[in-house]
């Protein structure tokens, strides 16, 4: 089960007890329970205000197996709220109001907030639905937990959510909460840090660590608040080498951590543009930046190679060429370890297996070139979408950064997060396809600002 689906799930059972209260929310554990859930503990994700979002794991971790009549506890489960869902299909304005802060905040509105929506949602003194939105977006539940569990999975291999907030969650919070120019997250010189101790730390995670403990607001901006990477108070990176959440620590930590650099690509790429590289395989590109430590005849067999190593690697190796000079430095417990930085020495996982084709291309510096920009992707993720004269190639992650970032694939993949978390469920039909181009297009004519996007979706998905 992975742990998207276990997120809906834990979705689905909070939403039940908001739905039903404590009482009904017992009787649907111990429905499970009954029904040979037994094995399954349940585990708290995160209390908030007393508040506890409630999530199954397996004692296989969450990708255990779930028993058949544990399924059936499930879709009990679900029926039940889904029958509490159409209920509501034509709910009125304080419906809306009490949805669209159960979608965004994952909590109840006080009656005082609730009514201060509902007012919004009926156009008092000229609000919108909209400014309702933005009321329950003051809750600080809806970053703690709402905006965390979006981006805990993009942060390691495992695209595990149960991790604990890190600089790379907290960079995401801290943009989307400030309403700043959400393409930033991939090339710019930020990090978002609390004002607590332990301070900020290359080589643990002790600070953020400390903030989640604390449950402090992080809808207050002195308690999270951005500061350049290349401060002193932060890691310090040189600041033509930070390129966003590329060269946070916990990004650092996840993808430049042993291997070759090609998986900061590869998941920077599934997380920020929502494709992962099977679908971007196109075998038509040239194959002269694959790097030597890639067979030419995998097995034997050179037709192997031309028909589907070259779909990958020709276009992701001069891509991830442009983090040559980064590697996470560790030793004993890679969770100790920090990002090192080595302009003008490309570092050795570059050059490993070099002799399995020794013809093959040999890393000189940090310059990426983009193959992809034409071929099926061109079409697939419209690169520079905001026909800001990009090009297609440059030195280091930064302007990799923004090569993808401008992207309409990256724009479409956040507007589509936002859409999975508040609307619990995946787009499933036209309606749903049309709304995320048209909030796509807002999100890209508004500079970006992905609170908007939250916005957005919450009223679409708060019925009518
Ligand atoms: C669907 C895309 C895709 C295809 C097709 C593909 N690769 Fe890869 N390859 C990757 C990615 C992504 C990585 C980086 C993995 C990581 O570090 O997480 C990688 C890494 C590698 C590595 C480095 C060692 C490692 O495991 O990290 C080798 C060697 C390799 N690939 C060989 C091949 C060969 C040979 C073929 C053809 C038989 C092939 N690949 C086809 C995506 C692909």
């Amino acid at each position: 089960m992975a742990s998207r689906e276990l997120l809906q799930y834990s979705n689905v059972t909070r939403r039940l007890s908001l739905c039903f209260g404590g009482y009904f929310y017992l009787h649907g554990i111990y429905l499970m329970k009954a029904l040979g859930c037994g094995a399954y503990n349940l585990i708290a994700l995160r209390t908030f205000n007393n508040e506890v979002t409630i999530a199954m794991k397996g004692n296989r971790g969450i990708h255990g197996r779930i028993g058949s009549s544990c399924w059936i506890a499930l879709l009990c489960l679900l029926f039940v709220t889904c029958l509490s869902f159409s209920l509501q299909s034509n709910a009125g304005s304080r419906e809306q109001a009490r949805r669209i802060h159960d979608r965004l905040a994952g909590v109840p509105p006080s009656d005082a907030v609730l009514q201060q929506m509902e007012d919004a949602i009926n156009g008092v003194g000229g609000q919108t639905i909209l400014d309702a939105a933005d009321i329950a977006m003051n809750n600080p539940a809806f970053y703690a937990v709402t905006l965390k569990n979006i981006v805990a999975p993009w942060t390691n291999r495992d695209q595990d959510i149960f991790v604990p907030l890190n600089d790379y969650i907290a960079t995401y919070i801290g943009l989307v909460r400030d309403q700043s120019d959400f393409r930033r997250i991939l090339y710019d010189d930020v990090i978002y840090v609390g004002n607590n101790a332990p301070a900020y730390s290359n080589s643990n995670n002790g600070h953020y660590e400390a903030l989640e403990n604390s449950n402090t607001n992080l809808a207050v901006p002195a308690n999270l608040f951005a500061l350049a990477q290349s401060d002193p108070a932060a890691s310090g990176l040189n600041t033509n080498a930070t390129a966003g959440v590329m060269t946070s620590r916990a990004g650092a930590r996840a993808f430049f951590a042993d291997g070759t650099n090609r998986a900061m690509l590869r998941y920077t790429v599934l997380n920020h543009l929502c494709y992962d590289m099977e679908q971007l395989k196109d075998t038509t590109r040239p194959a002269d930046r694959i790097r030597q430590d890639i067979s030419r005849t995998p097995g034997g067999d050179s037709r192997l190679f031309m028909n589907n190593c070259v779909g990958c690697h020709a276009g992701m190796d001069p891509l991830a060429q442009a983090y040559a000079y980064y590697q996470w430095d560790y030793s004993g417990d890679p969770d100790t370890g920090n990002l090192r930085y080595t302009p003008g020495t490309v570092e050795a996982k570059y050059f490993i297996n070099a002799t399995t084709f020794p013809h093959g291309f040999v890393t000189p510096d940090d310059r990426w070139d983009n193959f992809w920009r034409e071929g099926i992707n061109k079409e697939l993720v419209k690169w520079d979408t905001n026909n800001s004269g990009l090009q297609s190639g440059g030195y280091g992650p930064k302007s990799l950064g923004i090569e993808l970032a401008n992207s309409e694939a990256f724009a479409r993949c956040h507007v589509s997060h936002a859409f999975k978390a508040v609307c619990l469920r995946e787009p499933a039909d036209n309606a749903d396809v049309n709304e995320i181009s048209r909030i796509t297009g807002v999100f890209k004519s508004n500079n970006y600002n992905l609170k908007r996007v939250f916005a957005e979706t919450a009223s679409y998905c708060a019925g009518n």
